[in-house]
């Protein structure tokens, strides 16, 4: 499905920065025993058995259209617990769900009205949707992505291609939620403040989400090229403090029908 440039080492370096928040969102789903639950966009699969055992499901699906990062997947399968390689955006459940849960990766979606429909839909009456999106693309280390990406030669190479931001304000989940007929919801704007070694880090950290949009477009050198102008334009507005300050806005919404 999609092409390798999901890396789970890469990804994994900032392991316990990234599944800080997938627990402050467990934390708002409550127990539906012997239910049905859905992990969209699960990545390794490393997380999904945590949200399995929180829920207390009798099955517990998750869903990642990354061969590579669903290649680590079947450690964390059994017990109820499968892994299907599956787009979020055809994904269909077997069976109406009590729970769908998305931690981090739902901005990779465009559409979040029509998509935000689609699972409100998969849900049984009083199923819970508990979504984590990022919502940090005013930081430089998203808008210089950009820039860099308008660039020559990476904006023909890229086919003019921008990342647009799917990602909405709060507010606006909110609304959507009583629109959808959602009966409890609550949704809330989280910083979550990291310290990295030093501010070149910034680039380990994009390297393992954002950017690889980038890397599955580019041809390896011409991305290394990407790689070596970014960190040029970035790294003269970032602090030189160490450890460096890392601020990371994320979303985190519950509603429950
Ligand atoms: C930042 S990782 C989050 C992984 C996991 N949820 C976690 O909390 O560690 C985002 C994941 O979303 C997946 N993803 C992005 N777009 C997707 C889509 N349209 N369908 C299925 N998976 C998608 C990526 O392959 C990646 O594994």
């Amino acid at each position: 499905m999609t092409r390798g440039a999901w890396n789970p080492d890469q990804y994994l370096r900032f392991r316990a920065e990234r599944s800080r928040p997938f627990f402050d969102l467990l934390a708002l789903v409550a127990p539906c025993p012997g239910g049905r639950a859905a992990d969209l966009g699960c990545g390794t699969g490393e997380l999904t058995p945590a949200l399995h055992r929180a829920t207390g499901a009798a099955e517990t699906v998750g869903i990642d259209n990354s061969e590579t990062m669903l290649a680590k997947s079947a450690a964390h399968a059994g017990d109820g617990v499968r892994f299907e390689l599956a787009n979020i955006e055809t994904f269909e459940p077997r069976d109406p769900l009590d729970v769908v849960f998305s931690n981090a990766a739902l901005h990779w979606v465009d559409d979040h009205r029509a998509l935000f429909s689609r699972l409100a839909a998969m849900l049984k009456e009083g199923g819970q949707l508990a979504v984590q999106v990022p919502a940090n693309h005013g930081h430089p280390s998203h808008t210089v992505a950009d820039e860099v990406a308008c660039e020559e030669p990476f904006a023909s190479a890229l086919g003019g291609y921008r990342r647009g931001v799917p990602v909405e304000e709060p507010e606006w989940y909110a609304g959507l939620f009583d629109s959808l007929g959602f009966r409890e919801q609550s949704v809330r704007l989280q910083v979550y403040v990291h310290h990295l070694p030093a501010r070149a880090d910034v680039i380990e950290w994009t390297r393992g989400t954002l950017l690889t949009d980038y890397e599955k477009r580019l041809a390896p050198g011409l991305f290394e090229a990407f790689l070596v102008r970014y960190r040029e334009r970035l790294l003269p507005l970032l602090s030189e403090a160490e450890p460096f300050y890392y601020p990371f806005k994320r979303i985190l919404m519950w509603a429950r029908k």
